[in-house]
């Protein structure tokens, strides 16, 4: 069966897009589902999470980054399977979890820039330049499809070519937010766009979720902002809290922990938004 697909994305920066698609894949991966996060932010936040910077260092040394794997397309060259480019087994969870990642790298950010030159001297126009980057998004989860139950996207604040073509190609979006007003404006705008990749594909509007993220319980304005939050949207019972052990375990640790050791009292949450995100993806 094809892997369940799903977008982790808000236009705003900063609202726990990284942290989410981290903790929730290794949530998931501790219960046995086989995750791969693919990370389309060339800040490489996720990356970072859960390779490791050396590791990270080591990937991106043997050309096994989401650049590499583009670049191929865009400056021609003996083309590698997708899978030669993501690594295998990564994060600092102890257990034998299949969780997988492709990197990115800083330099990502130029791909879009060189690709965009090359084929528009080329004679392609904008739309045809998303139509291919959207192909060679699905052709490469295709590549893998056998090996993954899910595979989540973490993508960059703003929009690039690349989150267009994930929204494109996911069955389910995830959008966190913190629960305030300049954020909720900011998921109007964005979920037009989520929308419409919907109906394009005759989805309802139900494959939109939202996440409220740093949620501070003593916060009146995070309180009345939730329950505005979730009479408009589709909002997840489970709200993540702000706190200092999800903001701590974004750090590598070379000592192997439990999902507990790593997030604390956190993790507890983290297991209940896991689980009810399974129940909505249809991870059973
Ligand atoms: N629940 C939380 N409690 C405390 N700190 C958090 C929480 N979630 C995220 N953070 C912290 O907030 C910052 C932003 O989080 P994160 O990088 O996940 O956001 P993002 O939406 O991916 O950002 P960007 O738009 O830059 O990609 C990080 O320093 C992260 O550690
Ligand atoms: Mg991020």
């Amino acid at each position: 069966m094809a892997p369940r697909t799903v977008s982790v994305v808000n236009m705003k920066g900063g609202v726990g897009k990284s942290t989410t698609v981290a903790s929730l894949a290794e949530a998931l991966a501790s219960e046995g589902i086989r995750v791969l996060v693919i990370d389309l932010d060339p800040q490489s936040n996720v990356s970072m999470m859960l390779a490791g910077q050396d590791r990270w260092i080591e990937l991106r040394q043997s050309s096994r980054t989401i650049d590499d794997y583009f670049n191929q397309y865009v400056y021609g060259g003996e083309p590698r399977f997708f899978r030669d480019f993501i690594a295998n087994r990564v994060s600092d969870i102890s257990g034998d979890m299949a969780l997988d990642l492709l990197i990115s790298t800083p330099e990502f950010r130029y791909i879009e820039r060189h690709a965009l030159e090359k084929w528009v001297s080329q004679g392609f126009d904008i739309r045809q330049l998303n139509t291919r980057f959207s192909r060679l998004t699905h052709s490469a989860i295709e590549n893998v499809s056998d090996s993954y139950d899910l595979v989540l996207f973490d993508c960059p604040p703003g929009i690039s070519m690349f989150a267009e073509a994930a929204i494109e190609l996911s069955e389910f979006i995830v959008i966190p937010t913190i629960p305030d007003y300049v954020s909720r404006l900011g998921i109007f705008a964005f979920r037009k766009r989520a929308l419409r990749s919907m109906e394009q594909r005759r989805f309802t509007d139900d494959r939109i979720w939202t996440l409220i993220t740093k949620y501070e319980q003593h916060n009146a304005l995070h309180q009345s902002e939730a329950a505005m939050l979730k009479e408009q949207f589709n909002v997840f019972d489970t709200r993540i809290p702000q706190a200092e052990q999800i903001a701590r375990a974004a750090e590598w640790s070379d000592q192997k922990r439990t999902l507990e050791q790593k997030y604390g009292e956190a993790a507890l949450v983290i297991r209940k938004f896991a689980a009810e995100f399974r129940e909505r993806a249809g991870l059973i």
